[in-house]
């Protein structure tokens, strides 16, 4: 009998057929208790989970007896309590390579948006204001040969670096916990602490995940310390940011603008004043939302639940110590 498994994410089609093809799948539309207690006899059942953007608890793993892997289609995991996964042994399955280069031209799109107002020249335009040779009040700042620094130097920096470095011939600046050879021989790249990067940098740009120690790491102290004509990128995770303390950085000219892909709450509400600012660009958390990378990120899960179901986990795997 095959293996049963929930997945509480739609799936292409052919991928779909491939999980089909190895386990007896629950599709659910999220992991709601509600949702949970109306499939109870499959969530009761499964072996496998499988999807992506909902929080994975013990509340949840109560209702899951015979879960034994979780796979999720994205590289970040601090929705999974990882802790309550690892005293029930299940494994915990991520994608960190399918992403990389998508983040990373996400990352640039945010860096040349915000420092030459794309998006709210563009508006200007469309609102029918470009009626004569523009002036000094739509120019922006230049983004080649300014400095980039970089917090989190993993594989979205790296790639964030080559781009930044061989492209825009900008000099290179990273915190991360640990020297990156790859970064400082390929790029030039130099490392430093938080607060030099902080002093230094034109383009402050946060790819960090959301841990207890990076949360709120971004608050008043750190923007007070940045350049005036400083510009905040944060692709990584939102609560890595005290949102209030940027919105009061923004206001009072601490900083210049930011260019965010992610939010301390997502959807961002309406009513948050950061889309009040014109020196802000917004983005609805499309790091890694182009046609190929999601496709890739839901194949390299369902192959990562296959492989972990059939105790062949050789990658792509957040706690290899449960096994
Ligand atoms: C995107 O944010 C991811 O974690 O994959």
């Amino acid at each position: 009998m095959k293996p049963s498994v929930v997945l509480y994410k739609t799936l292409p089609d052919d991928l779909l057929q491939r999980l089909q093809n190895h386990f007896t799948v629950t599709q659910v539309s999220d992991l709601h208790p509600n949702t949970v207690l109306a499939h109870a006899k499959a969530f009761s059942e499964a072996e496998g989970l499988l999807g992506s953007s909902e929080t994975v608890g013990p509340e949840l793993l109560e209702k899951m007896p015979a879960l034994r892997a979780t796979s999720t289609i994205s590289v970040g995991y601090d929705n999974f309590d990882v802790d309550a996964l690892n005293a029930r042994k299940v494994l915990l399955m991520h994608t960190p390579t399918a992403l990389t280069e998508t983040v990373a031209d996400t990352l640039m799109a945010l860096i040349l948006s915000s420092a030459r107002r794309v998006v709210e020249v563009a508006e200007r335009v469309k609102k029918g204001e470009w009626t004569q040779g523009i002036g000094p009040d739509w120019f922006g700042t230049d983004v080649h040969h300014k400095t980039i620094g970089i917090v989190g130097m993993g594989r979205i920096g790296l790639a964030l670096a080559q781009r930044a470095h061989l492209g825009f011939g900008m000099p290179v600046l990273y915190n991360a916990r640990r020297q990156h050879k790859e970064a400082e021989e390929r790029f030039n790249a130099r490392h430093c602490s938080l607060d030099t990067l902080l002093q230094e940098a034109d383009f402050v740009c946060s790819i960090l995940p959301l841990t207890d120690e990076t949360r709120h790491l971004f608050g008043a102290e750190q923007f007070s310390k940045m350049k005036k004509s400083a510009i905040f990128i944060n692709a990584g995770r939102g609560p890595v940011v005290d949102e209030q303390a940027l919105i009061t950085a923004l206001k009072n000219g601490d900083i210049h603008a930011a260019g965010l892909d992610v939010f301390e709450q997502e959807p961002l509400p309406v009513s948050s004043k950061l889309l009040k600012m014109p020196n802000v660009v917004a983005l609805p958390h499309i790091g890694s939302a182009t046609h190929e990378t999601r496709y890739n990120m839901a194949a390299t899960a369902v192959d990562n639940l296959i492989a972990a179901l059939d105790g062949k986990v050789e990658k792509n795997c957040v706690n290899p110590q449960v096994l």
